[in-house]
């Protein structure tokens, strides 16, 4: 059991027959684990939840600059940020292909839906955390990226209202006077910023100093509790009605 517990090396993932002689020439020859290369052999993840191989608190800005200068290699936001965290988290995380989340760049391949830095950053939460910790975190961040002016550090910062990257980018358009196919360096930013906000959260969380601060408007309260499971009981949703919607 306590055997069990220990943090993993990259050599221990490797089992099968023949799974020790593929670890060494794996190890010898600087191969990445998931390379196709490795013939017969077989990565063992552990069983989830992985919350115990988070153990220390991460890098905050170190993660921000990894988000930052992932969206700048071109791997997007989706991708850039789970990266950025995995990075950080180390093993067994970031024995998990980033690639994974590459879909969710643009809102999901461009349709402008979840803000893909939030997607991504949620994703590896959920990769540490299952269950009630995971829920409260990612409402945190979601409840943040809506209400706070973003990138952090930029010269044309911009609230977004809601956790959609088709509002996140008209408003910064608005803002900044920039076209939307100028957001590139704004959204290198803005994926740093959201992966080390999720990183702030977890190390919260692991250190149990985590509070959550964001609450829905009093206006959007009221519309919600009609509405979501309330007397009209017709939809779903956390977001500022009145961005889309007139009240009545
Ligand atoms: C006391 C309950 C209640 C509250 C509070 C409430 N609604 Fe409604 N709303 C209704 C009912 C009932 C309808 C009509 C039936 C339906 O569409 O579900 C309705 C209809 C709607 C519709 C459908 C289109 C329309 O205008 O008829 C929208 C959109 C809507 N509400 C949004 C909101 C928003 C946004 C708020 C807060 C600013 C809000 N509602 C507050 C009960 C409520
Ligand atoms: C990002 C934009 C957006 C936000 C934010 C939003 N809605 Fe909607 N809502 C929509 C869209 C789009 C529809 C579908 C409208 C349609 O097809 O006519 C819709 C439909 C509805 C309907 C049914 C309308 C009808 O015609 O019967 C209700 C009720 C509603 N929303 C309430 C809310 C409430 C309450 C909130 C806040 C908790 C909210 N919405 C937040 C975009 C939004």
């Amino acid at each position: 059991m306590e055997a069990k517990k220990k943090l993993l090396t990259r050599r221990d993932f490797l089992v099968s027959a023949g799974g020790a002689a593929a670890g060494l020439a794996l190890a010898t020859s600087g191969l990445g684990i998931l390379t196709p290369k490795a013939e017969g052999a077989m990565v063992d993840l552990p069983e989830y939840p992985w919350t115990e191989y988070f153990n220390k608190p991460l890098d905050v800005e170190r993660v921000r600059h990894l988000g930052a200068e992932n969206y700048r290699a071109g791997q997007g936001c989706c991708e850039g940020a789970f990266r950025a965290l995995l990075t950080e988290l180390g093993e067994p995380f970031s024995f998990i292909p980033p690639q994974l989340m590459n879909f969710g760049k643009g809102g999901v391949v461009a349709w402008g839906t979840l803000c893909g830095a939030l997607n991504g950053a949620c994703a590896a939460v959920s990769l540490v955390y299952g269950g009630q910790p995971m829920t409260l975190i990612v409402n945190e961040l979601m409840a943040w990226y809506s209400a706070t002016p973003l990138p952090l550090e930029a010269e044309h910062r911009s609230v977004a209202g809601n956790p959609l990257c088709h509002a996140s980018i008209a408003n910064w358009c608005k803002v900044s006077g920039k076209k939307a196919s100028e957001r590139g360096p704004r959204c290198a930013a803005l994926t740093g910023d959201v992966a080390a906000q999720a990183a702030l959260y977890m190390n919260q969380m692991l250190e149990g100093t985590f509070v959550p601060v964001f609450a829905m408007s009093e206006e959007t309260k009221a519309c919600y509790d009609c509405h979501v499971g309330g007397f009209a009981d017709d939809t779903l949703g956390k977001m500022d009605c009145k961005g889309c919607h007139e009240g009545h």
